[in-house]
């Protein structure tokens, strides 16, 4: 795929980095396609803070999926005591626009980003036990489970954190 200042256009859609005015769209996109809904304060402050690694969807003009990162300071146990870690925090894909590379190329996006501006070593993320489709694309970009957190979810569904080095 080509890319031009952050933009990667794929087939049929590109990816570009979310502005503040994009916000509205990015949170329309979450209502519909996920139970963890936030403030929108939440999506300014990873905007302001890690804007870079916060990616939209477009086809033909409509914003159709987003992923959302952040950046966490870990205690690593060798070498570098402090180390960068990634956090997908959320990611989501209009229903009608699934399974043609979108969510893919999303992730990828934000994982260089993480990488390349903000250092990170690593990345991880939390999902649904039931959730296939996303832990099918998270297992095809080399993501494994490490662990499960009991309960995560507020409906009382267990998590699997699934984490891969950068
Ligand atoms: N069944 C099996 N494998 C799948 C499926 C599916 N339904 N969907 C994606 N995959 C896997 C496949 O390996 C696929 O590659 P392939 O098409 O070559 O076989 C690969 O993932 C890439 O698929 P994409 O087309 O890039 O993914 P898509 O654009 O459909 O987006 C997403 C995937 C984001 C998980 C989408 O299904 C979605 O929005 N789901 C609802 C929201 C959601 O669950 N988000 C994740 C929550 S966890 C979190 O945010 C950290
Ligand atoms: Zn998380």
């Amino acid at each position: 795929m080509p890319s031009n200042e952050g933009t990667i256009v794929g087939r049929g859609f590109i990816i570009r980095n979310v502005k503040k005015e994009d916000l509205p769209k990015v949170i329309y996109i979450n209502e519909v396609t996920l139970p963890e809904n936030y403030p929108e304060y939440f999506y300014e402050y990873h905007l302001d803070n890690w804007g870079r690694a916060f990616f939209l969807a477009e086809v033909d003009g409509r914003a159709v999926g987003y992923i959302m990162n952040r950046i966490e300071t870990v205690m690593g146990l060798s070498r570098s005591f402090f180390q960068k870690k990634g956090h997908v925090v959320s990611i989501a894909v209009l229903e009608g626009y699934r399974r043609r590379g979108i969510g893919e190329a999303l992730m990828r996006a934000g994982m260089k980003s993480m990488k390349d501006v903000y250092g990170a070593k690593s990345v991880y993320l939390e999902v649904r036990v039931s959730n296939d489709p996303a832990i099918k694309l998270y297992e095809k970009l080399g993501f494994k489970k490490v662990r499960v957190i009991e309960g995560y979810y507020s409906d009382g569904e267990n998590a699997y954190v699934m984490e891969r080095e950068l």
